[in-house]
Parts: C-alpha cells; structure tokens; sequence
C-alpha cells in the first residue's frame, strides 16, 4: 500500500469471509498506478471499477455477436436478440420482478425517472397537486419533477432530513396528502449514504394509494433488492454502479402501470404498426425501448449482476459494513475532520469536511498520493445545503475495497492536515 499502513486503534471489527484477493485480481484497473503510486480507488459512488468478465462480455459482443436485435431472422441477430434477452432475464432475477416485460433498459437512472415523471406523472397532474421527495435526494430525482410539476402547475414538496441525514418519517408522512400523486424518493443517498427504510415509506404511501418510485442507483450494488417484498412501483438503477457498463440503466415498473402509460420516445421497435395517420404501440417492454437499444451495454450489465451474484451479498454486506465501520471509526478519531452523514441505517458512503481545508484542496493532495476520492456537492446540492457546507469530501467503498486502501486515506487525509497546519 502506498502510504503506508496507518494503526487504526480505535476500532476492532471482524474481518469478513469474502476472498478480496481473489475479487481483487478479477479487477484489472485496481492494479493500475497512478501519480506513481498504487491506485487506491474511493469513488465507488460515482462509478465502480468493472472486472474482466465484464470487459470479456463487452468483446465477446463485438467479436462474435454483433447484429441489431428483434429485426433479423439471420443467425446473428438471433443470437444477439437471445443475449439480450438473456439479460433482461437476469436483471428480473436480479431484482425479483415478477416478469421479463416488466424491466425496461435504459441510458441510466436518469432516463428511468424522466420516463415515469413524462409518462407516468405528466398525463396524471394537475394543478395543485403534489409530488414528493426527500431533501436527500440527487438532482437527477429532483430536476425531473420539477421540470413537470412546472409544466402541470403541481407542487414538488420535500420531506426534511434531521442533522444525522436520517429521513424524518413524521414529517413525510405529514406531506402524504390527498393531493400527493407520486412519491420518488431515494433507496440509499449518494451524499450522507443514508439507507431509506423504503419499506416503510411505500406502506405509508400505499395506505393513501399513492404510488412510489425508488431510486436504487446506489442502494442496487450494496444490498439485495427485492421489488416485490418493497412493494415499489417503480424501480431505478445504474449499470455503471453495478460493476457493468455505461450508457445502460434499468427501469422495473408494476405491468399494471407501464401498460398504462403512453411511450416515452417514439421511434423503431417502439411500435406494433405505423401509418402517416396514426401508430399503435408494441407491448411491453418494447414500447418504451425505442431505437436501437445499447445491446452490448445490456449484456454486459447481465454479466455484472451475474458476478455480483456470484459472490453474494451475503459476504457483501458485512465485508462493506465492517469497512464502513472501521472508515468512520478512522475518521471520527482525526483531529479536525467531520462526518457529514451519520444516519442510523447507512452504506458504504464517508462524506466529511476537514477544518479549514476546501474539500477541492483535499481531493487534490490526496490524489497525488494515489488516492481517488470525490470532493464537491456529489450532484446534491439541496443537502449541502442541509448541512451548511458548500461541497465534502467523499469516500466511498465497493466490494473490493480493503483496510489497507482506508489507512492509505488516513495516510493522506494527515498530509492534507501538515499541508494546512
Ligand atoms: C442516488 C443517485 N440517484 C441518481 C443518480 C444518477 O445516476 P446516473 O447518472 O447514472 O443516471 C446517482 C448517481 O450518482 C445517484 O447516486
């Protein structure tokens, strides 16, 4: 390790059952130096590292596979339509949707919130109607709706968060009015790393007959997501969180409601016939995959889940849990550092601010010692705001992060403090 392995004192937690170095080697960027050092790589919240089955998937496409899908009846098309189809299949498996058709590939989590808020909320608003979020949400679960609510003279209200980045339950369940005709709100924040009790939230919701969407970006890679025990109605998620590709995300809605929805885009493969006058849709998922879809971005993102799969979160968790613990424990000891996010239900996110230093000026020194982290306002500026800090310093772990990689922060995190003493 880089710089060095720093005694963390305080904190005893066991070591996992999880066989890192083997997950290491499967990784072929973690053996990468930067700056001349061994990378130590801490923003897994932006985007995780992809392992070489993956990037064999992504070749394996191109050198054997590539047609377009649902057009030929040529065997590559064919078989290119069965892989990705395939996929389809395993990220239903994956989230434990109860059919194929009810999982749409899009370009991110982005795409599948601005699909429900134009083709879900959009036909359903009113003026003076309500939809509702969290203050800790990212923009990408904020500027949709307020593009519609805009549109649709309806109102987005925001349940507060308290000074822990907990969500404070009361209060949303206060917001849950007559007028509420969607609740989007986040499985897991990407700033304080608060976990959501969703469950929770969509029972509330439901008891009222409001419907809920999830955002699963970071929530999906951290812990197992059960859709149909969440009861949600919309699910979002991110292949490049999840150790697959980017440019591919996916949407899960209750078939019920997709059926019900008018398209999002229109184009190829959306439709089941097309005249000057008039077009009707094809069925689902079809009518919301418009276009030709990104194919090998599919089959990679099955590769992922299959991988992730393969190691189970059951070591997952508590590998993840146990170096979040002994993170948090590392930084709580360091003079001058503070947690910003210190929800009672949290993964995997360290989000901290340092006495006079500019998380810009942190994340600069310790990149030259190998070190990735994020500084800024993670594209959540609402909970900056909460917090009263312009941006922080992000730490952020996946499943093949060690304690090693974390005293090399510490390592780091003390030259920043000599740097500014
Ligand atoms: C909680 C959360 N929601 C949404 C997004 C947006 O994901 P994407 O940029 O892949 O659409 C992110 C990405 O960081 C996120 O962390």
């Amino acid at each position: 390790m880089n710089a060095g392995a720093v005694n963390n004192p305080t904190v005893d937690v066991p070591r996992t059952a999880l066989d890192l170095a083997r997950i290491r080697a499967d990784f072929p960027i973690l053996h990468r130096q930067v700056r001349g050092r061994q990378l130590v790589y801490l923003d897994n919240a932006a985007t995780t590292q992809k392992p070489q089955v993956v990037i064999d998937a992504l070749t394996r496409y191109y050198t054997d596979l590539n047609a377009n899908v649902h057009r030929g009846v040529h065997f590559l098309s064919e078989a290119a339509t069965n892989a990705y189809e395939g996929a389809r299949a395993t990220v239903r498996a994956f989230f434990n949707a109860a059919h194929d058709r009810e999982i749409i590939f899009t370009r991110n989590t982005t795409e599948g919130i601005n699909l429900v808020a134009q083709s879900f909320a959009r036909p359903r608003l009113q003026p003076g109607d309500d939809v509702l979020i969290s203050a800790m949400e990212h923009h990408s679960n904020i500027v949709p709706w307020q593009m519609v609510c805009a549109e649709k003279g309806a109102r987005l209200q925001v349940a507060p968060i308290d000074d822990r980045g907990d969500l404070v339950l009361d209060a949303f369940e206060r917001l849950l009015s007559e007028r509420t005709r969607l609740v989007s709100i986040t499985h897991m924040s990407n700033a304080p790393g608060t976990v959501n009790p969703v469950g929770e939230i969509v029972r509330l919701a439901h008891a009222r007959g409001i419907p809920v969407l999830v955002d699963g970006s970071q929530a999906a890679y951290h812990m197992p997501v059960d859709v149909r025990a969440l009861g949600a109605d919309f699910y979002v998620a991110t292949g490049h969180k999840l150790y697959g590709p980017t440019g591919i995300g996916v949407l899960y809605g209750r078939a019920a409601l997709l059926e019900e929805m008018p398209p999002f885009l229109g184009g190829g493969d959306m439709i089941a016939s097309v005249t000057f006058e008039r077009s009707t849709w094809n069925e689902l998922p079809y009518k919301f995959e418009a276009g030709t879809p990104n194919i090998e971005g599919a089959i990679g993102l099955g590769t992922a889940l299959d991988y992730i799969t393969s190691i189970g979160f059951d070591k997952i968790v508590p590998h993840e849990q146990a170096l979040l613990a002994y993170g948090t424990s590392m930084l709580e000891s360091m003079p001058g550092v503070r947690l910003i996010g210190t929800a009672r239900q949290k993964a995997s996110v360290l989000s901290f601010v340092m006495e006079d230093v500019h998380p810009h000026d942190i994340g600069t020194i310790v990149d030259r010692e190998g070190v990735a982290i994020r500084t800024g306002h993670h594209c959540a500026q609402p909970v900056m705001e909460r917090f009263g800090v312009p941006a922080t310093a992000r730490a952020s772990l996946a499943v093949y992060n060690t304690r090693e990689e974390l005293d090399a922060l510490g390592a780091a995190l003390r030259k920043v403090s000599e740097v500014f003493a």
